[in-house]
């Protein structure tokens, strides 16, 4: 089973999703090869996960206070997410950790909220520019699994997405190969905490490059941004995928 996971980030109208879900639902009752999972904006995932049984909806975000109820003005629990049928929520996403100065400690503190209310997160980890350059990508994604993966996940359901921040939403792509250096990181470097139930890929995945990112040996599957906005072309890769 490969997993496609489309981060819609912070677009559409609530009238839009809807639309955009009603289509989508009739396309992916044919396709059985993959698992879909739509991060939708927090707001809308309550009606949506009402509205269409059939869809799967991830959180983008999560509180990072273990408490089910908080003074947190804005916060979001896993409790609350729990509640209200959420399955997934990516955590650590790079636009958090640049934008709301998330780090790899909250990361780990979200990871192990959402495992605790059954919610399997979605844990985000990639190098930068800078990183990738200088060859310290491989210390720095080592030392981001190891503090962001909570400590007790074994035996629990969890995902790992390889995102190089420097591909996110710009057009580049890593080869083959880097990933695959990257992948075998990940392996190495958790195989005594966790077997993770996927590892992802993101960053700049369309239908054209697809077909080279599921040439990695144990894709788990793709972490879509841009991609995910047109629904044609989510369509074209989840139909490439079921085609693979
Ligand atoms: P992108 O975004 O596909 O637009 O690069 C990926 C992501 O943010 O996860």
């Amino acid at each position: 089973m490969t997993f496609v996971i489309a981060n819609w980030k912070m677009n559409f109208t609530f009238n839009d999703v809807v639309e955009y879900c009603n289509q989508l639902s009739k396309v992916i009752e044919k396709e059985q090869e993959c698992k879909l999972i739509i991060a939708a904006p927090m707001l809308y995932l309550s009606s949506l996960v009402k509205l269409f049984p059939g869809l799967t909806f991830a959180g983008q975000n999560v509180s990072f206070l273990s408490e089910k109820y908080s003074s947190r003005t804005g916060d979001v629990s896993a409790a609350m997410l729990a509640s209200c049928f959420v399955k997934y929520c990516i955590i650590g996403h790079s636009e958090r950790r640049l934008y709301n100065f998330e780090t790899n400690a909250t990361t780990r503190q979200k990871a192990q909220n959402c495992i605790d209310e059954e919610i399997i997160p979605i844990i985000c980890v990639g190098e930068s520019l800078s990183s990738r350059n200088n060859g310290d990508y491989i210390s720095d994604i080592k030392q981001q699994l190891i503090e962001s993966i909570p400590a007790f996940v074994n035996g629990k359901a969890f995902i790992i997405a390889y995102e190089p921040i420097w591909a996110v939403g710009t057009g580049l792509i890593p080869s083959t190969s880097q990933i695959q250096e990257v992948y075998e990181l990940i392996d190495k470097t958790i195989m005594t905490i966790a077997k993770p139930t996927a590892i992802v890929y993101g960053g700049s995945v369309n239908s054209t490059n697809i077909s080279d990112i599921l040439c990695v040996e144990q894709i788990g599957g793709i972490l879509l941004g841009s991609a995910a906005l047109r629904l044609s072309e989510l369509t074209q890769i989840i139909h490439i995928l079921g085609n693979k």
